[in-house]
């Protein structure tokens, strides 16, 4: 395996373990390119299935089970929490409020430390220790902050986190204090943030944020375990929340890798869902734009993707592309109503999460998705990652229902 530049055209290789963030020569993304595996994929579906009745750490995890997928690292140098193995669950009332009959919701924020992030962190900071990293650091709306924090306390090493003060939920920030990393807090937004942070590159701290291709690696297992939940069947479609766009960037990896190596013949169209005030990859969908314009001031409840500068468009427009998917946005009101759904079906998740639900009921609405599709909706963060948004809301609600 080795590190390539995301660019087609520049295509530039660096060693797997290399310290660069980005492209040497073209200063663009880069990705860590799979050898094709050495064993048939019909093998190794049953290995993986094998698996799952291991004691092994490595196997236990959702993410390092399927490790031919991954870079190499001895077992000892693996920084797990358990993480993956999380459940699909039917919807009954969303299913019904969107608009489809075949609704089945991948919660992501049954997690370590509530969210998806942990997929991707357990391989950053397996790759952080693996180079001998004693700092590491990201910019966060306040998820991968936790994760970090988390991961970080794991290896035993030192964890910093900048966050866009005081637009961070406290429940988040509680996590990363909890688990002991440094709170940086940067007036201005994630993306003064990330700013500040990759200012700092020189200082020798190991950055992990979601242009790290070993995060993206993680991430991408996320498909591997749906698609052996669903006996390799790929649902029609598959809806994403998009931010800074690192986990729809990894899933549309996910697919070109499975499709490549025989184990789908088909990859879900990918749908990925923005919040109307931090909407950019959304904005360039719809003018068929090529370059992205980044939103000067992102605003949405859903704190977790309000990004108006997302660094993995590229990578994600590049899976949307490939698997026949679309972009679209869906406004607060929206996503705060299909939250209020989804924990009406006991499910329950945070705002970004919900705006998931919120965008299939548009595309019903318009008829671009039919009703008896199926579909797999992915909810990144657990309900308990925002509560002031749920008490605030209820609070609204019982004021409307006296006045
Ligand atoms: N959902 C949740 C709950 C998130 O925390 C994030 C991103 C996303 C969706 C969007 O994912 O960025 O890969 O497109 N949170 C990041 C953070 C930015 O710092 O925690 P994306």
């Amino acid at each position: 395996m080795q590190l390539r530049c995301f660019d087609e055209s520049c295509a530039t290789k660096l060693d797997l373990h290399a310290p660069a963030l980005a492209c040497p020569k073209c200063d663009g993304l880069l990705e860590v390119e799979v050898d094709a595996p050495k064993t048939s994929a019909a093998l190794l579906k049953e290995l993986w299935s094998e698996r799952r009745k291991s004691r092994d750490p490595r196997d236990i995890s959702g993410v390092w089970r399927y490790r031919e997928f991954l870079p190499d690292y001895p077992a000892n140098e693996i920084v797990s929490l358990g993480e993956g193995n999380t459940p699909l669950v039917r919807g009954h009332r969303s299913a019904a409020w969107a608009g489809v009959s075949d609704l089945q919701f991948k919660h992501l924020g049954w997690n370590p430390t509530g969210c998806f992030k942990d997929l991707g962190m357990t391989v950053g900071m397996t790759e952080a220790v693996h180079t001998g990293a004693t700092v590491v650091a990201c910019a966060s709306t306040g998820n991968t902050a936790a994760s970090l924090a988390a991961y970080a306390a794991r290896a035993g090493l030192t964890g910093r986190v900048y966050l866009p003060a005081g637009q961070v939920s406290l429940n988040k920030l509680a996590q990363a204090l909890d688990f002991g990393a440094e709170v940086v807090e940067i007036e201005g937004s994630f993306d003064d943030a990330l700013n500040t942070l990759l200012e700092k590159t020189s200082e020798g701290i190991y950055f992990l944020n979601s242009i790290n291709p070993f995060r993206i690696e993680g991430q991408k297992t996320t498909m591997f375990e749906l698609m052996d939940q669903l006996g390799w069947k790929a649902p029609d479609y598959l809806v994403v929340p998009g931010g800074n766009l690192g986990n729809s960037a990894a899933f549309g990896k996910a697919f070109a890798e499975l499709l490549r190596f025989g184990f789908i013949d088909k990859a879900p169209r990918m749908i990925v869902v923005q919040a109307a005030g931090a909407n950019p990859f959304a904005q360039l969908w719809r003018d068929n734009a090529d370059e992205l314009s980044p939103v000067e001031e992102p605003e949405t409840v859903a704190t977790a993707i309000r990004i108006g500068n997302p660094r993995s468009w590229r990578k994600s427009l590049s899976g949307v592309r490939k698997t026949g998917g679309q972009v679209l946005d869906v406004t607060d009101d929206e996503i705060a109503e299909a939250k209020a759904v989804i924990g009406r079906d006991g499910i329950g998740c945070e705002p970004a999460s919900a705006a998931t639900l919120a965008g299939l009921r548009k595309l019903r609405a318009s008829n671009s998705v039919p009703e008896n599709a199926s579909v797999v909706a992915i909810l990144t963060g657990h309900v308990l990652k925002d509560t002031n948004f749920i008490i605030q809301a209820h609070k609204r609600e019982e004021a409307h229902a006296h006045s």
